[in-house]
């Protein structure tokens, strides 16, 4: 793009001799004006660079200075003076003008000059402009907070996932951000007005799985009284994001890979062979190698999945992005729930969240957070009302259970009239269970197993069968606690 030069001038011999002289540079694009009145109109222009006449009758040079600086200011003006009149030219550049150049023989030489080191200056700033929006740009994608050195090569990975229709496969521990990533990409993607369809294949039942993908045909299988529309097909021109794919049962992995294959599906009792157009995205947070070597994952489904893997960090690894998120959770929290204007994170607050190392990465980070806001008495917020306390998973589910429990008499549901309770078949009526200590007190020693059993159930009764809630209070995700479910036979 060449530079936009303005000549200024009323004495149209010279600016027509200026105008000449530097359009002989490919370079240069010059405009026109004679008088102050008229530059003034022009301005919306955006030049890069104006040369003008001090001496104008009506609005002369130093007004239309004035207005320059002050409605584009960073636009160089190189004052123009006449013989007589230096001293206004020198002041001229207090007023900010760039420099200035006498009418005169000599001055053309220098005029020169002066122009192409005011353009290289121009060139320069439009260059860092650039830079500064591509740094923002990349490493500013909505919804995902962090600035860690790990956290950039992700949004690096993401930028260049938007390309291209590759298939993208998220890897990462629980709660690190998996669906979200997920979600960058196909909202930074030319098919971002498409839908973007999640199926998470450890929530749904292994019979209905391939009905879920591909749908199915009314009459196909007891209960299919209507013709469903499958995932991929709901997906179409948008992104089908594959949660858990790792929880797919090889006779599954087989279909799916046919259909990723030839980009097209059969629906469960059908005949017709439809073709879709959806990108996949899918996200694990096992190691898919070892599941591999043991079998239980198709290699060659997994170079198919696998095109571009993005591994996410876990937030332990992420530095001073837990202090950042822990600002913007606690920042959109209270900005939900204007109740708690007022509170504030403690010093050993914060401290305790530095030093915890997150096994449930930024879920568990957002709910400690929240619950922090939610049970704190007074205005700060104490270490101990996040209910963060080991940095062992499973130690930590004790120390939970314990401090819920010791809370629940704590702050106690009313005491309970002592009526006796009409017997129940047993199974039907659910009682909390009681969490024994371990060790010690003389009672037996509960195995980890057992423990996990008991948290799990706890949580999921108490939260009146609420999977998400659960899984927030036991900060694990939502998929490991529905495997949870099913392996405690809690869930069917
Ligand atoms: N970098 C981040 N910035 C802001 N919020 C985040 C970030 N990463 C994760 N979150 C939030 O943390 C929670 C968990 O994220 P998400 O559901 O994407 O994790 P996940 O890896 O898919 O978890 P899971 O393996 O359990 O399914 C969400 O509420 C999400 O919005
Ligand atoms: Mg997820």
């Amino acid at each position: 793009m060449p530079y936009r030069i303005f000549v200024v001038d009323d004495d149209e011999h010279y600016s027509r001799m200026l105008s000449y002289r530097l359009d002989k540079n490919p370079d240069y694009s010059v405009t026109v004006f004679n008088s102050g009145e008229e530059v003034l109109k022009g301005l919306s222009e955006k030049p890069d660079l104006i040369l003008l006449d001090i001496m104008m009758p009506g609005i002369d040079g130093i007004e239309v200075l004035g207005e320059v600086v002050s409605k584009l200011p960073g636009v160089p003006v190189i004052m123009v003076s006449a013989q007589g009149i230096i001293d206004t030219a020198v002041e001229s550049m207090k007023l900010g003008a760039y420099d200035y150049i006498t009418k005169g023989q000599d001055d053309l030489v220098k005029l020169d000059t002066v122009v192409k080191h005011v353009l290289e200056k121009v060139s320069m700033e439009r260059e860092l402009d650039t830079l500064r929006k591509e740094v923002t740009n990349k490493y500013k994608i909505k919804g995902l907070i962090g600035e860690s050195a790990p956290m950039k090569q992700v949004y690096h990975l993401v930028q260049k996932a938007v390309r291209g229709d590759l298939t993208v496969a998220i890897q990462g521990e629980s709660g690190t951000g998996k669906e979200l990533v997920a979600k960058a990409i196909h909202f930074n993607s030319n098919r971002k007005r498409g839908p973007f369809v999640v199926v998470n294949c450890a929530a749904i039942a292994r019979e209905l799985m391939e009905s879920e993908f591909f749908g199915h045909e009314k009459g196909s299988f007891t209960g299919a009284h209507a013709r469903k529309i499958g995932k991929f097909e709901q997906a179409n021109e948008g992104t089908i994001f594959l949660d858990e794919i790792c929880e797919l049962n090889l006779d599954l992995q087989a279909k799916l890979l046919r259909a990723l294959q030839e980009g097209e599906l059969q629906r469960v009792g059908g005949n017709e062979t439809i073709d879709f157009d959806a990108r996949v995205i899918s996200a694990t947070n096992q190691d898919v190698i070892k599941m591999i070597r043991a079998g239980r994952f198709r290699e060659d489904l997994y170079y198919r999945l696998f095109q571009y893997p993005i591994p996410l960090p876990p937030l332990r690894e992420r530095g001073q992005d837990t202090l950042l998120l822990t600002n913007y959770f606690f920042r959109e929290y209270t900005k939900e729930h204007p109740e708690f204007k007022g509170k504030v994170l403690s010093i050993e607050a914060r401290r305790a969240i530095t030093n915890y190392s997150w096994p449930g990465n930024v879920r568990e980070l957002k709910s400690a957070v929240e619950r922090g806001i939610l049970i704190s008495d007074g205005e700060a917020i104490t270490a101990t009302d996040l209910m963060i306390h080991s940095t062992n998973p499973i130690s930590a589910w004790e120390d939970r259970m314990t401090l819920a429990d010791a809370a629940e008499t704590h702050f106690s549901t009313p005491p309970q009239p002592e009526v006796e309770l009409p017997s129940t078949n047993g199974s039907s009526r659910y009682e909390t269970p009681s969490i024994e200590p371990l060790g010690g007190d003389g009672q037996s020693i509960v195995s980890l197993e057992e423990l996990k059993h008991r948290a799990v159930e706890h949580a999921y009764r108490r939260c009146d069968g609420n999977v998400d809630r659960a899984a927030v209070e036991l900060g694990i995700g939502r998929a490991t606690m529905y495997r949870l479910l099913k392996k405690y036979q809690l869930m069917s």
